[in-house]
Protein backbone atom coordinates (compact mmCIF):
# COMPACT_ATOMS: atom_id res chain seq x y z
CA UNK A 1 0.00 0.00 0.00
CA UNK A 2 2.85 2.35 0.53
CA UNK A 3 6.00 2.61 -1.83
CA UNK A 4 6.90 0.60 -4.78
CA UNK A 5 6.86 -3.21 -4.41
CA UNK A 6 10.67 -3.67 -3.62
CA UNK A 7 12.37 -5.30 -0.96
CA UNK A 8 12.88 -2.47 0.64
CA UNK A 9 9.48 -2.16 1.62
CA UNK A 10 8.37 -5.75 2.00
CA UNK A 11 7.75 -7.44 4.90
CA UNK A 12 9.22 -7.86 7.78
CA UNK A 13 9.75 -4.94 8.66
CA UNK A 14 12.61 -4.30 12.22
CA UNK A 15 13.50 -1.67 14.65
CA UNK A 16 15.82 -2.33 17.70
CA UNK A 17 14.87 -5.93 19.00
CA UNK A 18 11.39 -5.82 17.36
CA UNK A 19 10.43 -7.63 14.11
CA UNK A 20 6.44 -7.49 12.46
CA UNK A 21 4.66 -8.54 9.71
CA UNK A 22 1.56 -6.60 8.62
CA UNK A 23 -0.99 -6.77 6.94
CA UNK A 24 -3.63 -3.80 6.83
CA UNK A 25 -3.18 -0.06 6.68
CA UNK A 26 -1.88 2.29 9.09
CA UNK A 27 -4.22 5.50 8.80
CA UNK A 28 -2.29 7.52 11.47
CA UNK A 29 1.29 6.59 10.18
CA UNK A 30 2.26 9.70 8.79
CA UNK A 31 1.94 11.93 12.36
CA UNK A 32 3.63 8.76 14.01
CA UNK A 33 6.61 8.77 11.46
CA UNK A 34 6.90 12.62 12.15
CA UNK A 35 7.36 12.08 15.95
CA UNK A 36 9.53 9.01 15.77
CA UNK A 37 11.68 10.74 13.44
CA UNK A 38 11.73 13.61 16.15
CA UNK A 39 12.88 11.66 18.35
CA UNK A 40 15.49 10.58 16.32
CA UNK A 41 14.48 6.95 14.61
CA UNK A 42 15.61 6.35 11.19
CA UNK A 43 13.31 4.39 8.74
CA UNK A 44 14.20 2.47 5.84
CA UNK A 45 11.17 1.80 4.02
CA UNK A 46 8.17 3.87 2.56
CA UNK A 47 5.93 1.95 4.17
CA UNK A 48 2.87 2.47 7.46
CA UNK A 49 4.04 -1.10 8.15
CA UNK A 50 7.57 0.08 9.54
CA UNK A 51 5.87 2.60 11.50
CA UNK A 52 4.83 -0.32 13.57
CA UNK A 53 7.82 -1.73 14.17
CA UNK A 54 9.62 1.71 15.33
CA UNK A 55 6.49 2.73 17.09
CA UNK A 56 6.44 -0.60 19.00
CA UNK A 57 10.10 -0.66 19.92
CA UNK A 58 10.22 2.88 21.38
CA UNK A 59 7.13 1.88 23.71
CA UNK A 60 9.56 -0.92 24.65
CA UNK A 61 11.67 0.98 25.82
CA UNK A 62 9.99 2.03 28.77
CA UNK A 63 7.45 -1.23 29.31
CA UNK A 64 7.23 -5.17 28.77
CA UNK A 65 6.94 -6.18 26.09
CA UNK A 66 2.84 -7.50 26.33
CA UNK A 67 2.31 -3.85 28.03
CA UNK A 68 3.81 -2.28 25.10
CA UNK A 69 1.31 -3.98 22.69
CA UNK A 70 -1.42 -2.43 24.87
CA UNK A 71 -0.51 0.63 24.37
CA UNK A 72 0.49 -0.23 20.66
CA UNK A 73 -3.01 -1.17 20.22
CA UNK A 74 -4.74 2.35 21.65
CA UNK A 75 -2.32 3.74 19.39
CA UNK A 76 -2.79 2.46 16.00
CA UNK A 77 -6.02 3.85 13.88
CA UNK A 78 -7.00 1.83 11.03
CA UNK A 79 -6.99 -2.19 10.19
CA UNK A 80 -3.97 -4.63 10.93
CA UNK A 81 -2.91 -8.42 11.18
CA UNK A 82 0.22 -8.27 13.26
CA UNK A 83 2.79 -10.85 14.27
CA UNK A 84 5.26 -9.57 16.69
CA UNK A 85 9.07 -11.09 16.96
CA UNK A 86 11.02 -10.08 20.15
CA UNK A 87 14.87 -10.51 20.46
CA UNK A 88 14.06 -10.93 24.19
CA UNK A 89 11.63 -13.75 23.60
CA UNK A 90 13.00 -15.68 21.08
CA UNK A 91 10.87 -18.87 21.17
CA UNK A 92 7.47 -17.02 20.76
CA UNK A 93 5.49 -14.77 18.60
CA UNK A 94 2.56 -12.43 19.48
CA UNK A 95 -0.49 -11.53 17.41
CA UNK A 96 -3.28 -8.83 17.63
CA UNK A 97 -5.42 -8.20 14.49
CA UNK A 98 -7.95 -5.20 14.01
CA UNK A 99 -10.28 -5.50 10.82
CA UNK A 100 -7.85 -7.94 9.36
CA UNK A 101 -8.17 -11.91 9.34
CA UNK A 102 -6.02 -13.75 11.47
CA UNK A 103 -5.99 -17.00 12.52
CA UNK A 104 -3.99 -19.32 14.67
CA UNK A 105 -3.52 -23.18 15.16
CA UNK A 106 -1.19 -25.19 16.65
CA UNK A 107 -0.65 -29.05 17.26
CA UNK A 108 2.09 -30.76 19.39
CA UNK A 109 5.37 -29.38 18.18
CA UNK A 110 4.41 -26.91 15.86
CA UNK A 111 1.97 -23.53 16.24
CA UNK A 112 0.39 -21.87 12.93
CA UNK A 113 -0.49 -17.44 12.55
CA UNK A 114 -1.73 -16.81 8.89
CA UNK A 115 -4.13 -14.40 7.58
CA UNK A 116 -5.90 -17.32 5.42
CA UNK A 117 -6.20 -21.10 6.37
CA UNK A 118 -5.22 -22.35 3.02
CA UNK A 119 -1.42 -21.18 4.46
CA UNK A 120 -1.69 -23.73 6.80
CA UNK A 121 -4.69 -26.44 5.89
CA UNK A 122 -2.14 -28.60 4.38
CA UNK A 123 -0.05 -28.99 7.68
CA UNK A 124 -3.29 -28.53 10.24
CA UNK A 125 -6.88 -27.93 9.44
CA UNK A 126 -8.22 -27.14 13.05
CA UNK A 127 -7.92 -23.62 13.65
CA UNK A 128 -9.28 -20.46 15.37
CA UNK A 129 -10.15 -16.91 14.74
CA UNK A 130 -8.21 -14.15 16.54
CA UNK A 131 -11.31 -12.07 18.20
CA UNK A 132 -9.86 -8.07 17.89
CA UNK A 133 -8.43 -7.34 21.02
CA UNK A 134 -7.09 -10.38 21.56
CA UNK A 135 -3.49 -10.88 21.82
CA UNK A 136 -2.45 -14.55 20.80
CA UNK A 137 0.88 -15.87 21.89
CA UNK A 138 2.68 -18.63 20.21
CA UNK A 139 5.17 -20.89 21.32
CA UNK A 140 5.95 -24.10 19.16
CA UNK A 141 2.56 -26.30 19.76
CA UNK A 142 1.08 -23.95 22.34
CA UNK A 143 -0.93 -20.85 21.87
CA UNK A 144 -2.33 -18.77 24.86
CA UNK A 145 -5.02 -16.44 24.12
CA UNK A 146 -5.64 -13.34 26.02
CA UNK A 147 -8.30 -10.88 25.81
CA UNK A 148 -8.41 -7.16 25.94
CA UNK A 149 -8.47 -7.81 30.04
CA UNK A 150 -5.31 -10.07 29.44
CA UNK A 151 -7.44 -13.10 30.71
CA UNK A 152 -6.89 -16.24 29.52
CA UNK A 153 -9.56 -17.46 26.87
CA UNK A 154 -10.30 -20.01 24.50
CA UNK A 155 -11.47 -19.09 20.82
CA UNK A 156 -13.92 -22.17 19.15
CA UNK A 157 -12.11 -24.43 17.29
CA UNK A 158 -13.35 -24.63 13.89
CA UNK A 159 -12.15 -27.36 10.92
CA UNK A 160 -11.57 -26.81 7.72
CA UNK A 161 -13.35 -29.45 5.33
CA UNK A 162 -12.13 -28.00 1.83
CA UNK A 163 -10.39 -30.57 -0.11
CA UNK A 164 -6.64 -29.90 0.57
CA UNK A 165 -5.82 -31.29 -3.31
CA UNK A 166 -7.18 -27.94 -4.42
CA UNK A 167 -4.57 -26.08 -3.06
CA UNK A 168 -2.01 -28.25 -5.97
CA UNK A 169 -1.92 -27.63 -9.02
CA UNK A 170 -2.34 -31.21 -9.77
CA UNK A 171 -0.42 -31.10 -13.78
CA UNK A 172 -2.63 -27.79 -15.05
CA UNK A 173 0.04 -24.69 -16.29
CA UNK A 174 -1.47 -22.39 -13.47
CA UNK A 175 -3.98 -22.62 -10.73
CA UNK A 176 -6.61 -20.60 -12.69
CA UNK A 177 -6.48 -22.66 -15.29
CA UNK A 178 -7.06 -25.67 -12.51
CA UNK A 179 -10.00 -23.54 -11.27
CA UNK A 180 -11.63 -22.93 -14.62
CA UNK A 181 -11.67 -26.58 -15.01
CA UNK A 182 -13.03 -27.08 -11.74
CA UNK A 183 -15.89 -25.31 -12.69
CA UNK A 184 -18.13 -28.02 -13.57
CA UNK A 185 -17.50 -29.78 -10.45
CA UNK A 186 -18.50 -26.66 -8.49
CA UNK A 187 -21.80 -26.05 -10.42
CA UNK A 188 -22.24 -30.00 -9.21
CA UNK A 189 -21.98 -29.19 -5.72
CA UNK A 190 -24.66 -25.61 -6.22
CA UNK A 191 -27.21 -28.00 -7.46
CA UNK A 192 -26.74 -30.82 -5.21
CA UNK A 193 -27.48 -28.15 -2.60
CA UNK A 194 -30.40 -26.11 -4.17
CA UNK A 195 -31.19 -27.21 -7.53
CA UNK A 196 -34.92 -28.42 -7.04
CA UNK A 197 -37.65 -26.91 -6.13
CA UNK A 198 -38.11 -27.98 -2.24
CA UNK A 199 -34.34 -27.18 -1.90
CA UNK A 200 -34.81 -23.65 -3.07
CA UNK A 201 -38.06 -23.14 -1.10
CA UNK A 202 -36.24 -24.57 2.52
CA UNK A 203 -32.79 -22.33 1.30
CA UNK A 204 -34.16 -18.91 0.09
CA UNK A 205 -37.28 -18.62 1.52
CA UNK A 206 -36.89 -16.01 3.69
CA UNK A 207 -36.14 -13.74 0.80
CA UNK A 208 -39.47 -14.17 -0.46
CA UNK A 209 -41.23 -10.72 0.85
CA UNK A 210 -38.33 -8.73 0.06
CA UNK A 211 -39.29 -5.32 -1.48
CA UNK A 212 -36.20 -3.59 -3.11
CA UNK A 213 -32.69 -4.48 -2.62
CA UNK A 214 -28.93 -3.10 -2.79
CA UNK A 215 -26.29 -5.25 -4.12
CA UNK A 216 -22.70 -4.17 -2.98
CA UNK A 217 -19.66 -5.56 -4.33
CA UNK A 218 -16.05 -5.18 -5.86
CA UNK A 219 -14.01 -6.38 -8.52
CA UNK A 220 -15.57 -9.45 -10.03
CA UNK A 221 -17.90 -9.97 -7.60
CA UNK A 222 -19.32 -6.61 -8.69
CA UNK A 223 -19.91 -7.88 -12.26
CA UNK A 224 -21.91 -10.44 -10.58
CA UNK A 225 -23.98 -7.97 -8.90
CA UNK A 226 -24.60 -5.98 -12.02
CA UNK A 227 -25.39 -9.42 -13.61
CA UNK A 228 -28.12 -10.28 -10.77
CA UNK A 229 -29.63 -6.75 -10.67
CA UNK A 230 -30.69 -7.18 -14.06
CA UNK A 231 -32.07 -10.71 -13.25
CA UNK A 232 -34.12 -10.12 -10.35
CA UNK A 233 -35.51 -7.06 -11.86
CA UNK A 234 -36.74 -8.87 -14.60
CA UNK A 235 -37.49 -11.63 -13.37
CA UNK A 236 -38.69 -11.12 -10.06
CA UNK A 237 -39.89 -7.43 -10.39
CA UNK A 238 -37.66 -6.24 -6.88
CA UNK A 239 -36.22 -3.22 -7.84
CA UNK A 240 -32.57 -3.34 -7.32
CA UNK A 241 -29.46 -0.80 -7.17
CA UNK A 242 -25.79 -2.22 -7.39
CA UNK A 243 -22.91 -0.13 -6.24
CA UNK A 244 -19.15 -0.82 -5.78
CA UNK A 245 -18.13 -1.12 -2.34
CA UNK A 246 -15.65 1.63 -1.63
CA UNK A 247 -18.62 4.12 -3.17
CA UNK A 248 -21.21 2.73 -0.94
CA UNK A 249 -19.40 2.64 2.38
CA UNK A 250 -19.39 6.44 1.85
CA UNK A 251 -22.70 7.42 0.09
CA UNK A 252 -26.36 7.58 1.20
CA UNK A 253 -28.77 4.65 0.77
CA UNK A 254 -32.37 4.50 0.41
CA UNK A 255 -32.88 0.99 2.05
CA UNK A 256 -36.02 0.67 4.96
CA UNK A 257 -36.79 -2.26 6.98
CA UNK A 258 -38.57 -4.52 3.89
CA UNK A 259 -35.40 -4.11 1.99
CA UNK A 260 -32.69 -6.53 1.51
CA UNK A 261 -28.86 -5.05 1.03
CA UNK A 262 -26.58 -7.75 -0.55
CA UNK A 263 -23.03 -8.66 -0.04
CA UNK A 264 -21.12 -10.48 -2.92
CA UNK A 265 -17.78 -11.38 -1.75
CA UNK A 266 -15.25 -14.68 -2.52
CA UNK A 267 -13.45 -13.48 0.44
CA UNK A 268 -15.59 -12.31 2.87
CA UNK A 269 -12.68 -10.28 3.73
CA UNK A 270 -12.61 -7.21 1.13
CA UNK A 271 -12.52 -3.97 3.47
CA UNK A 272 -14.65 -1.43 1.78
CA UNK A 273 -17.52 -4.78 1.18
CA UNK A 274 -17.01 -5.40 4.71
CA UNK A 275 -17.07 -1.67 5.81
CA UNK A 276 -20.49 -1.46 4.06
CA UNK A 277 -22.18 -3.91 5.47
CA UNK A 278 -20.80 -2.90 8.89
CA UNK A 279 -22.64 0.85 8.21
CA UNK A 280 -26.09 -0.74 6.99
CA UNK A 281 -26.17 -2.82 9.67
CA UNK A 282 -26.29 -0.11 11.70
CA UNK A 283 -29.17 0.94 9.94
CA UNK A 284 -30.96 -1.85 11.27
CA UNK A 285 -31.20 -3.22 7.53
CA UNK A 286 -31.55 -6.84 6.75
CA UNK A 287 -28.13 -8.24 5.23
CA UNK A 288 -27.24 -11.31 3.14
CA UNK A 289 -23.63 -12.20 2.52
CA UNK A 290 -23.06 -14.18 -0.53
CA UNK A 291 -19.82 -15.81 0.27
CA UNK A 292 -17.34 -18.06 -0.86
CA UNK A 293 -15.04 -18.28 2.22
CA UNK A 294 -16.67 -20.10 5.28
CA UNK A 295 -16.33 -18.22 8.62
CA UNK A 296 -14.88 -15.08 7.02
CA UNK A 297 -15.96 -11.76 8.60
CA UNK A 298 -18.75 -11.08 6.04
CA UNK A 299 -20.15 -14.58 6.19
CA UNK A 300 -20.48 -14.17 10.14
CA UNK A 301 -21.14 -10.66 10.73
CA UNK A 302 -24.34 -10.83 7.81
CA UNK A 303 -27.31 -11.66 8.83
CA UNK A 304 -27.87 -14.29 6.59
CA UNK A 305 -25.06 -16.03 4.43
CA UNK A 306 -25.12 -18.53 1.29
CA UNK A 307 -22.32 -20.11 0.44
CA UNK A 308 -21.17 -20.35 -2.49
CA UNK A 309 -19.36 -23.55 -2.10
CA UNK A 310 -16.49 -23.01 -4.98
CA UNK A 311 -14.00 -24.05 -2.65
CA UNK A 312 -10.45 -23.07 -2.30
CA UNK A 313 -9.45 -20.58 -5.04
CA UNK A 314 -5.91 -19.58 -5.00
CA UNK A 315 -5.16 -17.94 -8.19
CA UNK A 316 -5.52 -13.92 -7.71
CA UNK A 317 -7.97 -13.42 -10.56
CA UNK A 318 -11.50 -15.32 -9.77
CA UNK A 319 -12.81 -17.54 -12.25
CA UNK A 320 -14.63 -21.09 -10.40
CA UNK A 321 -15.46 -18.55 -7.61
CA UNK A 322 -17.47 -15.93 -9.79
CA UNK A 323 -19.31 -18.79 -11.84
CA UNK A 324 -20.17 -20.33 -8.18
CA UNK A 325 -21.63 -16.67 -7.22
CA UNK A 326 -23.37 -16.02 -10.56
CA UNK A 327 -25.22 -19.72 -10.23
CA UNK A 328 -26.23 -19.14 -6.73
CA UNK A 329 -27.71 -15.90 -7.55
CA UNK A 330 -29.09 -16.75 -10.58
CA UNK A 331 -30.84 -19.84 -8.56
CA UNK A 332 -32.15 -17.52 -5.82
CA UNK A 333 -33.89 -15.10 -8.61
CA UNK A 334 -35.32 -18.44 -10.51
CA UNK A 335 -36.57 -19.19 -6.93
CA UNK A 336 -38.10 -15.85 -6.45
CA UNK A 337 -39.54 -15.38 -10.43
CA UNK A 338 -41.44 -18.45 -9.13
CA UNK A 339 -42.85 -17.36 -5.74
CA UNK A 340 -44.03 -14.60 -7.99
CA UNK A 341 -45.45 -16.00 -10.73
CA UNK A 342 -43.37 -14.39 -13.73
CA UNK A 343 -41.87 -18.08 -14.56
CA UNK A 344 -43.74 -21.30 -14.77
CA UNK A 345 -43.15 -24.51 -12.17
CA UNK A 346 -42.22 -26.18 -15.61
CA UNK A 347 -40.04 -23.72 -16.66
CA UNK A 348 -38.13 -23.86 -13.32
CA UNK A 349 -37.75 -27.27 -13.80
CA UNK A 350 -36.77 -27.59 -17.51
CA UNK A 351 -33.97 -25.07 -16.38
CA UNK A 352 -32.65 -27.25 -13.24
CA UNK A 353 -32.71 -30.02 -15.53
CA UNK A 354 -31.13 -28.36 -17.82
CA UNK A 355 -28.05 -27.15 -15.25
CA UNK A 356 -28.32 -30.46 -13.93
CA UNK A 357 -27.11 -31.79 -17.01
CA UNK A 358 -24.38 -29.12 -18.18
CA UNK A 359 -21.39 -31.30 -18.45
CA UNK A 360 -21.64 -31.51 -22.18
CA UNK A 361 -21.60 -28.11 -23.03
CA UNK A 362 -19.13 -27.29 -20.43
CA UNK A 363 -17.26 -29.82 -21.71
CA UNK A 364 -17.12 -28.50 -25.42
CA UNK A 365 -15.99 -24.33 -24.54
CA UNK A 366 -12.99 -26.02 -22.39
CA UNK A 367 -11.70 -28.33 -24.99
CA UNK A 368 -12.35 -25.70 -28.22
CA UNK A 369 -9.92 -24.04 -29.79
CA UNK A 370 -9.31 -20.75 -28.82
CA UNK A 371 -5.56 -20.07 -30.35
CA UNK A 372 -6.69 -18.08 -33.57
CA UNK A 373 -8.16 -15.93 -31.22
CA UNK A 374 -5.42 -15.41 -28.35
CA UNK A 375 -2.60 -15.39 -31.02
CA UNK A 376 -4.50 -12.03 -32.15
CA UNK A 377 -4.75 -10.32 -28.79
CA UNK A 378 -1.56 -10.79 -27.20
CA UNK A 379 -0.16 -8.35 -30.20
CA UNK A 380 -2.80 -5.88 -29.46
CA UNK A 381 -2.96 -2.65 -27.19
CA UNK A 382 -6.04 -2.24 -26.50
CA UNK A 383 -9.24 -4.61 -26.86
CA UNK A 384 -13.02 -3.68 -26.34
CA UNK A 385 -16.04 -5.59 -25.34
CA UNK A 386 -19.79 -4.54 -25.49
CA UNK A 387 -22.70 -6.03 -24.51
CA UNK A 388 -26.16 -4.94 -23.75
CA UNK A 389 -28.46 -5.77 -20.08
CA UNK A 390 -26.84 -9.24 -18.80
CA UNK A 391 -24.52 -9.96 -21.44
CA UNK A 392 -22.65 -6.17 -20.28
CA UNK A 393 -22.04 -8.04 -17.08
CA UNK A 394 -20.36 -10.87 -18.58
CA UNK A 395 -18.31 -7.90 -20.80
CA UNK A 396 -17.18 -6.45 -17.75
CA UNK A 397 -15.68 -10.14 -16.42
CA UNK A 398 -14.30 -10.47 -19.26
CA UNK A 399 -12.74 -7.26 -19.46
CA UNK A 400 -11.24 -7.25 -16.27
CA UNK A 401 -9.77 -11.01 -16.70
CA UNK A 402 -8.12 -10.03 -19.54
CA UNK A 403 -6.72 -7.11 -18.09
CA UNK A 404 -5.49 -8.07 -15.36
CA UNK A 405 -3.54 -11.01 -16.00
CA UNK A 406 -2.44 -10.36 -19.59
CA UNK A 407 -1.58 -6.48 -18.87
CA UNK A 408 -3.59 -5.82 -22.32
CA UNK A 409 -5.44 -2.37 -21.89
CA UNK A 410 -9.48 -3.52 -22.51
CA UNK A 411 -12.79 -1.95 -21.50
CA UNK A 412 -16.19 -3.02 -21.54
CA UNK A 413 -18.97 -1.10 -22.50
CA UNK A 414 -22.70 -1.44 -22.25
CA UNK A 415 -22.72 -1.46 -26.09
CA UNK A 416 -25.19 1.48 -27.34
CA UNK A 417 -22.65 3.94 -25.31
CA UNK A 418 -19.57 3.17 -27.30
CA UNK A 419 -20.52 5.56 -29.66
CA UNK A 420 -20.74 8.44 -26.79
CA UNK A 421 -17.02 9.13 -26.91
CA UNK A 422 -15.09 5.98 -27.12
CA UNK A 423 -15.92 4.41 -30.74
CA UNK A 424 -13.23 7.17 -31.75
CA UNK A 425 -10.80 4.68 -29.97
CA UNK A 426 -11.62 1.89 -32.77
CA UNK A 427 -9.01 1.67 -35.58
CA UNK A 428 -8.98 -0.72 -38.42
CA UNK A 429 -8.37 -4.26 -36.65
CA UNK A 430 -8.93 -3.36 -32.91
CA UNK A 431 -10.65 -6.35 -31.71
CA UNK A 432 -14.46 -6.10 -30.14
CA UNK A 433 -15.36 -8.77 -28.13
CA UNK A 434 -19.25 -8.43 -28.34
CA UNK A 435 -21.61 -10.66 -26.15
CA UNK A 436 -24.77 -11.43 -27.77
CA UNK A 437 -26.98 -13.57 -26.04
CA UNK A 438 -30.26 -12.19 -24.87
CA UNK A 439 -32.40 -12.68 -27.30
CA UNK A 440 -34.59 -9.28 -26.39
CA UNK A 441 -31.98 -7.07 -27.73
CA UNK A 442 -29.82 -9.16 -30.10
CA UNK A 443 -30.81 -6.84 -32.92
CA UNK A 444 -29.49 -3.61 -30.83
CA UNK A 445 -26.09 -5.29 -30.37
CA UNK A 446 -25.87 -6.24 -33.75
CA UNK A 447 -26.26 -2.52 -34.90
CA UNK A 448 -23.89 -1.34 -32.32
CA UNK A 449 -21.19 -4.35 -33.96
CA UNK A 450 -22.68 -2.95 -37.23
CA UNK A 451 -21.00 0.71 -35.71
CA UNK A 452 -17.60 -0.89 -34.79
CA UNK A 453 -16.82 -2.54 -38.22
CA UNK A 454 -17.94 0.58 -40.01
CA UNK A 455 -14.80 1.63 -38.32
CA UNK A 456 -12.77 -1.04 -38.99
CA UNK A 457 -12.91 -3.07 -35.91
CA UNK A 458 -12.52 -6.93 -36.29
CA UNK A 459 -15.48 -8.21 -34.12
CA UNK A 460 -15.75 -11.66 -32.06
CA UNK A 461 -19.43 -13.09 -31.04
CA UNK A 462 -20.19 -14.75 -28.42
CA UNK A 463 -23.63 -16.04 -28.96
CA UNK A 464 -25.82 -18.82 -29.42
CA UNK A 465 -26.75 -17.84 -32.72
CA UNK A 466 -24.67 -16.59 -35.95
CA UNK A 467 -25.03 -13.23 -37.16
CA UNK A 468 -23.91 -11.60 -39.98
CA UNK A 469 -21.06 -8.78 -39.97
CA UNK A 470 -18.90 -11.15 -38.01
CA UNK A 471 -14.89 -11.96 -38.20
CA UNK A 472 -14.89 -14.58 -35.42
CA UNK A 473 -17.31 -16.38 -33.64
CA UNK A 474 -17.31 -18.76 -30.28
CA UNK A 475 -20.73 -20.80 -30.36
CA UNK A 476 -22.29 -21.02 -26.63
CA UNK A 477 -24.49 -24.54 -27.22
CA UNK A 478 -27.69 -22.92 -25.12
CA UNK A 479 -30.61 -21.45 -25.55
CA UNK A 480 -31.62 -21.04 -21.53
CA UNK A 481 -31.29 -17.37 -20.80
CA UNK A 482 -30.60 -17.44 -17.14
CA UNK A 483 -27.75 -20.46 -18.31
CA UNK A 484 -26.22 -18.53 -21.29
CA UNK A 485 -24.18 -15.75 -18.33
CA UNK A 486 -23.15 -18.67 -17.05
CA UNK A 487 -21.81 -20.53 -20.27
CA UNK A 488 -20.36 -17.15 -21.80
CA UNK A 489 -17.74 -16.40 -19.26
CA UNK A 490 -15.97 -19.20 -19.36
CA UNK A 491 -14.49 -18.55 -23.25
CA UNK A 492 -13.38 -15.54 -21.91
CA UNK A 493 -11.94 -16.39 -19.01
CA UNK A 494 -9.60 -19.49 -21.00
CA UNK A 495 -9.08 -16.48 -23.75
CA UNK A 496 -7.89 -14.31 -20.69
CA UNK A 497 -5.28 -17.20 -19.45
CA UNK A 498 -4.38 -18.23 -22.79
CA UNK A 499 -3.16 -14.88 -24.12
CA UNK A 500 -1.16 -14.03 -20.52
CA UNK A 501 0.48 -17.60 -21.17
CA UNK A 502 1.21 -16.87 -25.04
CA UNK A 503 2.55 -13.49 -23.15
CA UNK A 504 4.64 -15.41 -20.65
CA UNK A 505 2.77 -13.08 -17.79
CA UNK A 506 2.61 -14.52 -14.22
CA UNK A 507 -1.05 -15.64 -14.69
CA UNK A 508 -1.65 -16.61 -10.55
CA UNK A 509 -0.15 -13.82 -9.42
CA UNK A 510 -0.31 -10.98 -11.75
CA UNK A 511 1.60 -7.88 -10.48
CA UNK A 512 0.29 -5.00 -8.18
CA UNK A 513 -2.86 -6.88 -7.24
CA UNK A 514 -3.67 -9.23 -4.19
CA UNK A 515 -6.44 -11.86 -4.30
CA UNK A 516 -8.23 -10.78 -1.00
CA UNK A 517 -7.89 -7.08 -0.84
CA UNK A 518 -8.01 -6.19 3.35
CA UNK A 519 -6.90 -2.37 2.69
CA UNK A 520 -9.15 0.37 1.98
C1 LIG B 1 -9.68 -8.56 -5.60
C2 LIG B 1 -9.58 -9.81 -6.45
C3 LIG B 1 -10.81 -9.91 -7.37
C4 LIG B 1 -12.07 -9.87 -6.55
C5 LIG B 1 -12.13 -8.61 -5.67
C6 LIG B 1 -13.25 -8.70 -4.66
O1 LIG B 1 -9.50 -7.43 -6.39
O2 LIG B 1 -8.39 -9.81 -7.21
O3 LIG B 1 -10.75 -11.14 -8.08
O4 LIG B 1 -13.19 -9.91 -7.39
O5 LIG B 1 -10.93 -8.48 -4.91
O6 LIG B 1 -12.94 -9.72 -3.74
P1 LIG B 1 -13.99 -10.55 -2.93
O7 LIG B 1 -13.15 -11.51 -2.13
O8 LIG B 1 -14.73 -9.57 -2.06
O9 LIG B 1 -14.90 -11.24 -3.89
Amino acid sequence: THGIPDKRNAHPHSSGKITIVHNGIIENYEGLKASLLNKGYNFISDTDSEVVAVLLNDLYQNDDLVSAILKLKDILKGSYALVIMCEDYKDKLFAIRKDSPLLIANDDDSSYVASDILAFANRNSHYSIIEEGDLAILESGKITVLDSTLKQKKRKIITFDGDINLVQKGGFFSFMQKEIWEEKDVIKKILAKYGDLSKLEKEFNFLKDCRKIDIIACGSAYHVGVAFKYLIEEFANIEANVEIASEYRYKKNFLGKDDLAVFISQSGETADTLASLRKVKEQNIKTLGIVNVVGSSIARESDKVIYTLAGPEIAVATTKAFVAQLLTLTLITLYLAYTRNTITEEYLNKTLLELNNLDEKIDELLNRDYSNITDMLKNKDNIFFIGRNIDYAIALEGSLKLKEISYIHSEAYAAGELKHGTISLIEENTPVIALITKDSIKDKTMNNIKEVKARGAYVIAISNELKEQIDNYIMIPCDNEFILPILSVIPLQIIAHDTARLKGCDIDKPRNLAKSVTVE
